[in-house]
């Protein structure tokens, strides 16, 4: 008989009919001549309940229905005679396929922390809450892609290993093939990387968006959707050493346009988990977070609030909170600051303008004053900065000299600067943190929650 999912069984309606369910056994609870088992087979955060008379079975078998095994059960479907589920399945078929001793089986019992599940990463999809998590990761990469493809956007693969710098003076990860005992030297004592499996030093990348600028000025309006690496050893709960981003570039956009296209890009996305992703969202709001559906809706209320830094910089300097970093011009906000102008002082999403250039990366289009970027900040509830971007630098001399000033190495970064010699444009994009939205999105509070395997210091277990 063909396997039918739990999604499937809850939304059509079958019952009267003879089914097939797959799943993982959820919780067991055993009367005098019944025992009644919840399967969960991922597809929802629902289970069903199954029935099984065990007179109708050998006890050996109905010993192993234990929770954490995995089962095959057949039988007819029919409306449920106990409280808390509509349907349930009177077993008349039960196959085991896996086993899980209930002595060791980590998730035997319900209500670990968030901290111990860390721990069993390979585990910890077989609970509700990181089902639910991981539904909504998809729902919303897949949303990501749809809102970029109707807008006629490409999708441009970006390398993953690269040779250059993309943020300028970031911490990244060495690719090498180099033997680390004994690497070939050059005659000064340093390593001799023209040796080495590209012929040059490379690392994995921080950013897609040097490369995306090239595709934008060729295919007008692309993205990349990938993973980036930054070695920092932040150890918050928003940063990771891989997460994936999303970049959007698009040729012929001025701020304006990109600070518009980043505010639709977002509410698109909050309402699509809204919309599609409920019941999981339902579960998250009551476990987690009893404000969080009612969150995503205020953000879809009201335009987002726009102002410069310099403008926000006097806000937080005169409203007399007591911060533990002081704010002054040409400081960069840390995330209580950024907080404050989202949650306390404007009560809705931010977008900060036109930063000091010192304190951003060199490729952002300089400022008539001389001293700010067109640079944007997109500020969160909770999380602070989710996006980044900026106008992109299309002055070649102006760019030029910024790089010098930065002390980058510019034979690294002749094929940008090419850009701008053979038909430059004025041009810009945005990166958008994908676990910094899913943070925001299902409520959770640690981005180790939102991707399934985290990388962060001193862990890469799974
Ligand atoms: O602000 P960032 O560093 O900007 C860039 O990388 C630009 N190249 C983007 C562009 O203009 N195309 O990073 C963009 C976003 C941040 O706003 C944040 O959401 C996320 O990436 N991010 C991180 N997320 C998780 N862990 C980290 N360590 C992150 N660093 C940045
Ligand atoms: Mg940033």
């Amino acid at each position: 008989m063909e396997r039918t999912k739990v999604a499937d069984i809850l939304q059509k309606g079958l019952s009267g009919t003879e089914i097939n369910v797959k799943g993982w056994v959820r919780t067991r609870r055993d009367y005098k001549n019944i025992v009644f088992i919840a399967i969960n087979d991922g597809s929802v955060i629902h289970n069903i309940q199954v029935v099984a008379e065990t007179s109708n079975f050998d006890e050996a078998l109905i010993k192993l229905l234990t929770t954490g095994s995995c089962v095959s059960v057949e039988g007819m479907l029919v409306e449920s005679q106990g409280k808390g589920q509509a349907l349930e399945i009177q077993a008349s078929k039960i196959v085991v396929y896996g086993t899980a001793d209930g002595e060791k089986y980590p998730l035997q019992r319900k209500g670990h922390s968030l901290e111990f599940l860390r721990e069993i990463a390979h585990l910890r999809p077989r609970t509700n809450t990181f089902g639910a998590i991981f539904r909504m990761r998809h729902e919303m990469a897949y949303a990501i892609h749809r809102f970029f493809h109707e807008k006629g956007f490409y999708w441009l693969h970006t390398p993953i290993i690269t040779g250059s710098d993309a943020e300028g003076a970031g911490a990244m990860f060495r690719v090498t093939t180099l033997d680390p005992l004994n690497p070939p030297k050059k005659e000064d004592g340093s390593i001799n990387y023209a040796e080495d499996f590209f012929g040059k030093e490379t690392n994995l990348t921080v950013s897609g968006q040097l490369e995306g600028e090239l595709g934008a000025l060729a295919l007008s309006q692309v993205y990349t959707f990938g993973p980036t690496f930054r070695a920092e050893n932040s150890n918050t709960t928003r940063h990771l050493a891989e997460f994936w981003m999303i970049e959007p570039e698009v040729a012929f956009f001025e701020l304006k346009e990109n600070m518009d296209l980043a505010e639709e890009f977002l509410k698109y996305l909050v309402s699509t988990a809204l919309q599609n992703c409920r019941a999981d969202l339902e579960f998250l709001n009551k476990m987690y977070d009893n404000d969080l559906i009612a969150r995503l809706e205020s953000v879809l209320a009201s335009p987002f609030e726009r102002l410069t830094y310099t403008d926000a910089v006097e806000i937080l300097k005169s409203c007399g909170h007591p911060f533990e970093y002081p704010v002054d011009w040409g400081t960069d906000l840390q995330s209580e600051h950024e907080r404050y102008l989202v949650e306390k002082h404007f009560g809705k999403p931010v977008i900060l303008t036109d930063y000091p250039k010192h304190i951003k990366a060199f490729y952002m289009k300089q400022n008539e004053d001389g001293k700010t970027v067109r640079a944007m900040d997109v500020l969160f509830p909770g999380i602070g900065e989710v996006i980044g971007g900026s106008q992109r630098e299309e002055d070649y001399d102006k760019l030029y000299q910024r790089i010098q000033e930065m002390g980058i190495h510019e034979k690294d970064l002749w094929w940008y600067l090419e850009t701008r010699k053979y038909g430059t444009a004025p041009h810009s994009g945005f990166g958008l943190g994908f676990e910094r939205l899913m943070l925001f999105v299902t409520g959770m509070g640690n981005i180790r929650d939102v991707i399934p395997f985290p990388r962060f210091p001193q862990n890469a277990e799974f």
